[in-house]
């Protein structure tokens, strides 16, 4: 049923991701009649907080951050006294027990069947202990179904990821398990699934005799921002490759599943990461580039080199950006290359798919009056939501001359779609593991990463590329490309 009664728990409830994403999804769903009418929320957190000031503060997070308006009093209230908080240690286990009156006494206040979803919205390093804790303060012996929802990263290494995987299992089987990776939540990488297996047109095409290459590119703008103390140890490699830029990879390359439901979606993506091919810590060079920012300009403002930012450590030889050249090696995808690449403080923020196909035989309207381009078939995911699709066409008008023309669809031109974490958020509550990830992927993701970033971690320095702000990266990223006689398409 997708409107059972539901308790939530939000640890890191007063903190920076409650603020930003988790209140105003919970509030838009609320308003779309997405919620049942009937839940609870319990912020929890270190600091001590007033429930009249929770409220305010969930108020205020809403109006500055939320796409739908607080616009009835009424209304309001009957959402706003929903929400409680609760100041623990959570580290402590002795806690617990508090918390689980504090969540009983909502489930009985508003006549709650006793289904519970926990969010962990807290540094990593509390996933485990929160996990374990829930099970020993008795929070996990409730009537209902219980799920976690746990944010990234899920572990620093395989290894680590395993001893996380371990110590979360003993309170919460994987069924139970929501690992966010928010770029599943966007509407256009759902959208890839539909488009390649709804399309006759496409799916076709979807393999090495036809696709020369595909691009996947995630640029920002920003900076590191205020967050040096995670992303100068976790680097581009583990903060986007690990996780969005493979589930991305995953999306664009997997087979038909038997069925849309979870499992069968989860096998054929958990199959690509089979067949991608490991790098050796010797084949790193070969195959992947990084970078670190150095000053620049953006939007003629002068930013600082990543070396200048808040909290970064002396010297650090932290990737800003990486480019990757990856292979996966099963019948559909054999010889094509994918092209990766993510960075901060790039050009723009843009993050697409590009699919390229293979050009027709060099002949007839290959000449020096056209300037033909290869087939592209353009997945726009961020900001701009879409699909273009680039042919080439008689110029009008003009006699033999042919010239590339572009097909634009804008799925967010005049319509609002949901943010990520709204779609999400409700997944969780329906009990759809659809675009969470599972273990099988992490883990496999990381057997993929750690050898990469063992050869960075020991070659320091020398493997680290600077380009300028404002750039699309360094070069050392183009030449990947060139090598096989290509460019990156993107931004388009
Ligand atoms: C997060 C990373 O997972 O994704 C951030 O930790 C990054 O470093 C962000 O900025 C990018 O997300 P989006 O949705 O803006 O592309």
């Amino acid at each position: 049923n997708s409107k059972e009664p539901f308790a939530m728990v939000i640890f890191g409830g007063a903190g920076d991701l409650a603020q930003r994403k988790l209140f105003p999804a919970l509030y838009t769903l609320h308003r779309s009649g997405f919620l049942p009418d009937n839940f609870s929320v319990l912020g929890v957190g270190r600091s001590p907080r007033e429930t009249e000031d929770y409220r305010q503060f969930l108020r205020n997070a809403i109006t500055q951050f939320a796409r739908t308006e607080v616009d009835n009093e009424e209304e309001w209230s009957s959402f706003a006294e929903r929400f409680d908080y609760l100041s623990i240690d959570v580290t402590d286990a002795g806690t617990y027990d508090e918390l689980e009156r504090a969540v009983a006494e909502q489930e009985k206040q508003f006549s709650l069947p006793g289904n519970r979803l926990f969010y962990l919205a807290v540094a990593p390093k509390l996933f485990g202990v929160v996990a374990e804790n829930l099970k020993a303060g008795g929070l996990t012996e409730n009537n209902g179904w219980k799920r976690l929802v746990i944010e990234k990263p899920f572990g620093r290494d395989y290894l680590s990821a395993e001893a996380l995987q371990e110590q979360i299992n003993r309170s919460f089987p994987e069924e139970e398990v929501y690992r966010i990776d928010h770029y599943l939540g966007k509407e256009m990488v759902q959208n890839i699934e539909v488009l390649r297996f709804a399309n006759s047109l496409f799916e076709n095409l979807w393999n090495n005799r036809y696709i020369s290459n595909v691009q996947i590119t995630a640029a920002e703008i920003v900076g590191v921002e205020n967050r040096a103390s995670y992303y100068d140890s976790a680097g581009a490699l583990r903060d986007m490759v690990q996780n969005h830029i493979l589930q991305l990879l995953m999306m664009v390359a997997m087979e038909p599943p038997s069925h849309l439901n979870p499992e069968a979606i989860h096998d054929e993506k958990v199959k690509v990461l089979r067949s991608l091919r490991r790098y050796e810590e010797h084949d790193v060079s070969q195959y992947m580039v990084r970078g670190q920012y150095t000053g620049g300009f953006i939007d003629d403002k002068e930013v600082p080199p990543y070396l200048n930012e808040e909290n970064v450590p002396e010297g650090s030889t932290n990737e800003t950006f990486v480019a990757g050249k990856l292979y996966i090696d099963n019948f559909r995808w054999s010889g094509v290359p994918f092209y990766i690449r993510t960075g901060k403080r790039m050009a723009e923020k843009s993050t697409e798919v590009v699919i390229q196909f293979r050009d027709v035989p060099k002949h007839l309207y290959f000449n020096k009056d056209n300037n033909l381009g290869s087939n592209l078939l353009v997945i726009k995911i961020n900001p701009e939501e879409g699909l273009a699709l680039q042919m080439n066409a008689k110029k009008p008008g003009v006699a033999n001359q042919v010239v590339p023309i572009m097909m634009d669809f804008c799925n967010n031109c005049g319509v609002d779609t949901p943010e990520a974490y709204e779609s999400l958020i409700r997944d969780a509550l329906e009990g759809d593991r659809t675009f969470f990830t599972n273990w099988e992927e992490v883990s496999l993701a990381w057997r993929f990463i750690d050898p990469i970033r063992q050869a960075w971690d020991q070659e320091g320095e020398e493997t680290l590329a600077p380009y300028e702000s404002g750039s699309y990266g360094p070069k050392e990223a183009d030449a990947l490309l060139d090598q096989d006689g290509f460019q990156w398409v993107s931004p388009y």
